[in-house]
């Protein structure tokens, strides 16, 4: 396990390349599963969640082959349609096999994620997505079976969620008929595997609303896909420039995809400059406290909660954070206390006062967007923050420190113990 030694109060100024969402990859190449064929993805990032989902699908016997951020996937040897809990249980995103291998061998076993480390985490929608698609679920010593064949049905989800709207749609391509799933996930991840799976030759209407119509089909074929870009990546590098940055330039970005992050930026005094895939900005003289609730795309994501507050501890005066997503996600609230910041946490609600001084301290990585948030605040402290277990920030960011070395921030890799 490593460490960053990250010495603070160095202003950030130069370019950086934002990578391929790892939330649009995982379910893309879950969706490879559901036909024999040959793949190839590109721009896929190097991650230890892909490295994971590459795992989990050689197990499930794909012949994959990942090289410069390229996929090649072969599922044509497929015999094995189970996930293990070893794989489950440090991401859940494996959870998104359900769905194809179900539809491709009518038959199979899938372990609870169990809990994480931001509550429990349900997998409820999926279940019972799955039901309505025709399949009998049982539990089996934590594992999940799923047997029958997948008919077309009306799915309708209480609430909007990714990962169940990912698994229904994966199966219901397959399905005999024609599904409608209502209140279906807009992100743009859902509607980026929408377009993968049309070019495997299904048949989706209504891509990027809450209502998608299905056509079951019973073949598909070999496609290829570029992974869109990472938008929690972005945010997050956006939100560091308008912390700390002079003249940060943060390219190959899908300006579309981070409009409620611009919109509270600018709420915020922030004055981006708009240049082709690409934006400039720099720490206003006066940061604004703007307060954020997180929702379901297009709203503010809650995976960029835990950054907004660290920006906060430096706005002139007190902000609200609310995230209604996931009322147990503030993991990072203790540890940019000790940092110094000033944060007062009722239940899903948190208030940031700032500006605070903020002096370095040893601290603990989470979860992935908690550890970006303790980079950005430590980032911002006098003197030198030790933030341990950054395998989190492995699992979700490319290249995370020496992205931020190229914007001249100083974060060394060590060994943990040293
Ligand atoms: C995905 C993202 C994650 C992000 C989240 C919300 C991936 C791999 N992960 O997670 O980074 O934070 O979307 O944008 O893309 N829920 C249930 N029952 C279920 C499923 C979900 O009650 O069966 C609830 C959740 O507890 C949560 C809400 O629905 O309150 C939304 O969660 P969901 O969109 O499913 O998140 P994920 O797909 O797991």
């Amino acid at each position: 396990m490593d460490k960053f030694v990250i010495e603070g109060q160095h202003t950030l100024t130069g370019e950086i390349v934002v990578s391929g969402a790892k939330n649009a990859a995982l379910p893309i190449m879950a969706a490879t599963l559901l036909w024999p064929g040959g793949y190839v993805l590109r721009n896929v990032p190097d991650l230890r969640d892909t490295r994971t989902f590459i795992r989990l699908m050689e197990l499930i016997g794909a012949q994959v082959v990942f090289v410069d951020n390229r996929l090649d996937i072969d599922t044509r040897g497929c015999n094995r349609p189970e996930a293990p809990y070893e794989l489950v249980k440090t991401m859940r995103a494996s959870f998104y096999v359900l769905g194809p291998l179900l539809a491709r061998f009518g038959r199979c076993r899938v372990s609870l994620p169990g809990g994480c480390n931001w509550g429990p985490r349900p997998v409820d929608l999926h279940l019972s997505a799955m039901e309505a698609l025709g399949a009998t679920i049982t539990l089996d010593s934590g594992y999940i079976i799923a047997e029958g064949p997948v008919m077309g049905a009306t799915i309708n989800f209480e609430i909007s969620s990714v990962g169940a709207t990912g698994n229904a749609l994966m199966a219901a391509v397959r399905a005999q008929g024609e599904t409608i799933i209502n209140n279906a996930a807009q992100e743009p991840e859902i509607v980026a595997l929408a377009h993968f799976l049309q070019k495997m030759g299904a048949q989706i209407g209504g891509i990027g609303t809450t209502t998608l119509r299905i056509t079951g089909q019973k073949e598909l074929h070999d496609a290829e896909e570029e992974i869109i870009p990472d938008r929690i990546e972005a945010g997050t590098f956006l939100i560091a420039g308008a912390l700390a940055g002079s003249k940060v330039r943060i390219s190959n970005l899908r300006v579309d995809h981070l409009t409620a992050v611009l919109e509270k930026l600018a709420a915020a005094g922030v004055t981006v400059r708009h240049l082709d895939q690409a934006i400039e900005l720099s720490r206003p003289k006066t940061i604004t406290p703007v307060n954020i609730v997180t929702a379901p795309y297009p709203g503010y994501p809650t995976d960029l909660q835990a950054q907004w507050m660290a920006f906060m501890t430096q706005a002139e005066g007190s902000s609200v954070v609310q995230d209604n997503i996931y009322v147990d996600r503030f993991a990072h609230v203790p540890e940019l206390s000790r940092l110094g910041a000033q944060i007062n946490l009722n239940y899903n609600v948190a208030t940031v006062k700032g500006p605070t001084e903020l002096i370095g301290a040893p601290v603990m990585s989470t979860d992935i967007r908690a550890s970006a948030a303790i980079v950005l605040t430590a980032l911002v402290a006098e003197g030198t923050t030790e933030l341990s277990r950054v395998y989190h920030i492995d699992r979700g960011y490319e290249a995370f420190e020496k992205k931020f070395a190229m914007l001249g921030a100083r974060i060394t890799r060590l060994p943990e113990g040293d």
